[in-house]
């Protein structure tokens, strides 16, 4: 799968939804499934960085994305069901989307960590996964071959000390993508989930400070996984735990 080379129209038609596409590895994931022809939703908290998204799209030719600045922190349920209905409108359906979004906000111990933050972190990596999923379902379901994708972590599948709320949201998100891939499998819709390696972005360099980020793989360069799970050759599979790699 790390291999994977992918034909250029593998997207084409399908309409899908990207969080955190802004930068990093959701910004590369939205780029790599426009230029295999989708229509992609970028949804984000930051309007700036959504637009530079946006904009590096056009610039390549692909089809034109959409833009939701949308804060999964503090944004209502409602307004997660409202933009579902709104998506409905204007595509009527979804062939794929991709919980990538997450913060990781503090690293310390349990003993330690702050209520609030945990929160948070709960919220925007896991409660928000969950409420996106749930006002996007209809879509899906209207789709003749549709895809979800969980973003998960090392730290979600072992813990590892110090890695608080951040871990366990992931360790969350590897469960709801088991309940829901089991409650979904005779459907049409695939669920699974990837963990990135090290890759280098804003958030593993707030992790480790003290690294090079110029020794870790850039995103693009980890996009066949994702290519793969998102497009029909990956329609049978569901319920897995993957990694994403570079191409070798
Ligand atoms: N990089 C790695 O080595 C690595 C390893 C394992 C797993 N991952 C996972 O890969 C995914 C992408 O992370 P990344 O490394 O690309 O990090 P990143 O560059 O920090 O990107 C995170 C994205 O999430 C968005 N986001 C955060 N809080 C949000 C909120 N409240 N509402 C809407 N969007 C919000 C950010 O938006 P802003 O631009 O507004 O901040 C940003 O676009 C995450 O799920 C992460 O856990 C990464």
């Amino acid at each position: 799968m790390h291999d994977y080379r992918p034909d250029k129209d593998l997207l084409k038609e399908r309409v899908i939804l990207v969080t955190g596409a802004g930068r990093g590895i959701g910004r590369a994931a939205a780029m790599a499934f426009a230029e295999h022809g989708a229509t992609v939703v970028l949804l984000g908290r930051n309007e700036r960085r959504l637009e530079e998204t946006y904009d590096a799209i056009e610039t390549a030719g692909s089809p034109t994305p959409v833009l939701i600045p949308f804060n999964l922190e503090k944004t209502p349920a409602d307004d997660y069901y409202a933009l579902g209905e709104s998506l409905y409108r204007e595509f009527g359906r979804l062939h794929g989307l991709l919980h990538n979004a997450a913060q990781l906000a503090l690293l310390s111990r349990i003993d330690d960590f702050d209520p609030g933050t945990w929160n948070k972190v709960i919220q925007v990596n896991l409660t928000a996964a969950f409420l996106l999923t749930q006002a996007c379902l209809p879509l899906l379901r209207r789709s003749d071959d549709a895809s979800i994708i969980f973003t998960s972590d090392q730290v979600g599948r072992k813990g590892k000390a110090y890695w608080g709320a951040y871990g366990v949201s992931k360790f969350g998100l590897e469960g709801l993508m088991q309940t829901l891939a089991d409650e979904l499998e005779n459907s049409r819709i695939r669920v699974n989930s990837i963990a990135p390696g090290p890759t280098q972005t804003a958030l593993r360099a707030w992790a480790y400070p003290g690294e090079d980020p110029s020794r870790l793989p850039l995103p693009e360069t980890i996009m066949g996984s994702y290519l793969y799970l998102m497009g029909p050759d990956g329609k049978n599979i569901n319920g897995q735990t993957l990694s994403a790699r570079p191409y070798s």
